[in-house]
């Protein structure tokens, strides 16, 4: 049942999959589960991550509210805290996708907390031009992957400080649509033809799928627990300004952002067992292709980490 409503894609992704998935799926966390913890979300001053603050601070955590605009970042803030009374909400600024600005916000963070025990890569766009970054990156690719490579990279540290922590790249089911491949610079930074801001979308999504795979392999070892995950589709600002069709369609069928947000509060709470690809929705984990499509390649996957890696760290000072 639970397969089917995966491939089937409306009904999966809908409400209607969590609304059904909810009757059988593992239980919540406690409701102090994240107290005396901290966890840093990134992009939440709307839509999910809006929502997984207010979540994690029910939980009792510390949120580390992340966004690249002050004003925004101090309106989330109050909302989260008038909603959840004694919540703990600091304030973060930080562009997720300028590498220098991750370099010195993981460097002023790090000397400020001793311990991380979830880091939540969400921050998402969906262009429809083709723009760079400072340090000359296509924006998806520097949003989505390298600065939260760099940001991951950077807490190493202060997750592993933890003992118990978790680390989850938000990606989306479009992912599906753009297979693993040895990607060339150019498609790297999307100068390989005329720029459609779904499909790097799609393939972005992709790597960060790819890339979280890969940490969860290297941190099998720690106590550092690396997953990704598809939060369906969601009611957001985001999708209202970048799929407005999309939305005039599926609208009544969209989830909140609660929904949206759930199951990476959950897997941040419970840190679950997770075997090869490490991929979640709806407190499941997911195939990270198709069927009929062959499985990400080990050998493709490691050249892309290092790949990243490099890319990322020539962003900063080092
Ligand atoms: N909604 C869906 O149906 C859906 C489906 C699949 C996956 N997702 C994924 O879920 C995540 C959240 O999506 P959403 O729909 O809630 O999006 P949203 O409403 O557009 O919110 C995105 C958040 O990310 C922030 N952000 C964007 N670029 C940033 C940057 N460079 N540095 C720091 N913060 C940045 C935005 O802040 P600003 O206001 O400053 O731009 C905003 O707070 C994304 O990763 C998205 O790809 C969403």
């Amino acid at each position: 049942m639970d397969a089917l409503l995966d491939r089937s894609v409306v009904l999966g992704y809908t409400r209607i999959g969590s609304r059904v998935r909810g009757l059988w799926w593992p239980a919540d966390p406690a409701p102090d589960a994240m107290a005396g913890k901290r966890v840093v979300v990134t992009g939440a001053t709307a839509g999910i991550g809006e929502a997984m603050a207010r979540s994690f601070a029910r939980l009792g955590a510390t949120v580390h509210l992340l966004g690249r605009d002050p004003g925004k970042v101090g309106r989330s803030a109050a909302a989260v805290r008038a909603d959840v009374p004694g919540a703990d909400v600091v304030e973060e600024i930080c562009d997720v996708a300028d590498l220098a600005a991750v370099g010195s916000w993981t460097a002023d963070l790090t000397a400020r907390v001793d311990a991380l025990h979830g880091l939540v890569h969400n921050a998402g766009v969906m262009p429809k031009q083709r723009a760079e970054t400072l340090q000359g990156h296509e924006t998806q690719l520097a949003c989505h992957v390298l600065g939260p490579h760099l940001m991951t990279e950077k807490l190493l540290e202060v997750l592993r400080a933890a003992g118990e922590s978790a680390v989850v790249f938000m990606s989306s089911g479009g992912m599906y649509s753009a297979p693993m491949k040895r990607w060339s610079a150019d498609e790297l930074e999307s100068r390989d033809g005329p720029y459609d801001g779904v499909r790097v979308y799609a393939r972005t999504k992709r790597m960060q799928v790819v890339l979280a795979d890969a940490w969860a392999n290297r941190l099998n070892d720690s106590g550092i627990r690396v997953y990704s995950t598809h939060p369906g589709w969601v009611e957001t600002p985001g999708v209202a300004e970048a799929l407005p069709g999309f939305r005039r369609l599926t609208r009544p069928l969209l989830r909140d952002t609660t929904d949206g947000a759930d199951t990476t509060v959950w897997l941040v709470a419970t840190r679950p067992d997770s075997g090869p690809g490490h991929f979640w929705h709806d407190r499941a984990q997911r195939p990270t292709t198709f069927g009929w499509e062959r499985g990400v390649n080990p050998q493709l996957a490691a050249e892309f980490f290092d790949e990243v890696s490099a890319l990322a760290l020539r962003g900063t000072a080092g």
